[in-house]
């Protein structure tokens, strides 16, 4: 390690994480709300010793070689880095360090928040008292759909699965879930039935998404898997936008043929103010808030912090991407 390594961190973190990286490196810290654009992302990063970035900041090939053989960590302050060309960094030796772990629960917690507001129609009861439009109490309004005895079909059963599978227990919901390659007492364990894509899409009122984007996910629930859906379920999807075709999913909105969707994760993000899917009163959708509680980023900055620290030192990461 140099004398004081340089490091290039993407956003303003919290404190807790910054103070940790300020005390032993000489941190260049991008001020502005938005991400630095690619070239400037390159730019700042040419000749550091380690990089702390967000999912925002692409990092790929080019970035590493133009960072040079000095850059020996590359430290995402997020759980997902899809951002990141792991087969690249790989190539080049340079360790990925995540968070995995501490945005569990606050994830979860989002994912049943949305699941709660499309099932009750939270966000239209809302507008419609700020319309005015609240005269009585009406026997046939804003009606919605019961989660007691419903089935919660989830695609991934990992960390975030399993948390919104505990949550799910608690309301009385039957839990259904597609893992390939889980062994099925690992599911029984956490009171969840495997089954493969087709029955879930299929048994389930709710569906609720969890998996990493990767190959094998993007645009997993298509036009194809939608059509397979009740034309009263809801989707809800906390994990990565391509994971859902979203013109296939506003049609599917728009023509009735499912009830709701609630979404934290576009495609893009963000998703443009007058985007299609902004017109549906059964789209409910939030800025990609899902670890977004205080003390859960507040330990998102500590791990991204350690595992800089360590790639610095070249010890092996307390939170390696496997
Ligand atoms: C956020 O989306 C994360 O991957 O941590």
């Amino acid at each position: 390690m140099t004398a004081t390594p340089r490091v290039f961190v993407t956003r303003v973190i919290p404190d807790a994480g910054l103070s940790l990286i300020r005390q032993s490196c000489r941190a260049d810290i991008w001020p502005e709300t938005l991400p630095p654009s690619y070239e400037i992302l390159t730019e700042r990063t040419r000749g550091a010793d380690g990089l702390l970035c967000l999912i925002t900041d692409r990092i790929d090939a080019a970035l590493m070689d133009a960072a040079g053989p000095g850059l020996k960590i590359i430290s995402q302050m997020a759980v997902g880095v899809d951002n990141i060309d792991l087969a690249a960094a790989r190539a080049r030796g340079i360790p990925v360090g995540h968070t995995p772990g501490v945005l569990t629960e606050a994830t979860a917690d989002l994912a049943f928040a949305l699941l709660l507001a499309a099932a009750r129609r939270i966000v239209e009861g809302v507008e419609y008292v700020r319309a005015g439009k609240w005269r009585t109490w009406e026997p046939k309004a804003l009606l919605g759909a019961d989660l007691s005895g419903a089935t919660l079909g989830i695609i991934g059963l990992g960390r975030i699965g399993k948390a919104v599978a505990r949550r799910a227990a608690g309301f009385d919901m039957r839990l259904i879930a597609c893992n390939p390659g889980m062994p099925p007492p690992e599911a029984e364990a956490a009171g969840v039935r495997l089954v493969d894509l087709d029955t879930l899409l299929r048994e389930s009122d709710f569906i609720s998404i969890h998996t990493p984007l990767t190959a094998q996910t993007r645009g997993l629930i298509n036009r194809e898997a939608l059509s397979k859906m009740k034309r009263t379920a809801i989707l809800v999807n906390t994990a990565r936008g391509p994971v859902i075709d979203q013109d296939a999913l506003y049609e599917s909105l728009r023509d009735g043929r499912i009830a709701g969707a609630a979404l934290d994760v576009t495609d893009p993000e963000p998703l443009p103010p007058d985007h299609q899917l902004l017109t549906l009163p059964n789209a409910v959708i939030v800025p990609h808030i899902g670890s977004a509680s205080l003390w859960t980023r507040d330990q998102m900055a500590i791990m991204a912090a350690e595992n800089l620290l360590a790639g610095l030192a070249g010890q092996p990461l307390p939170h390696a991407v496997p």
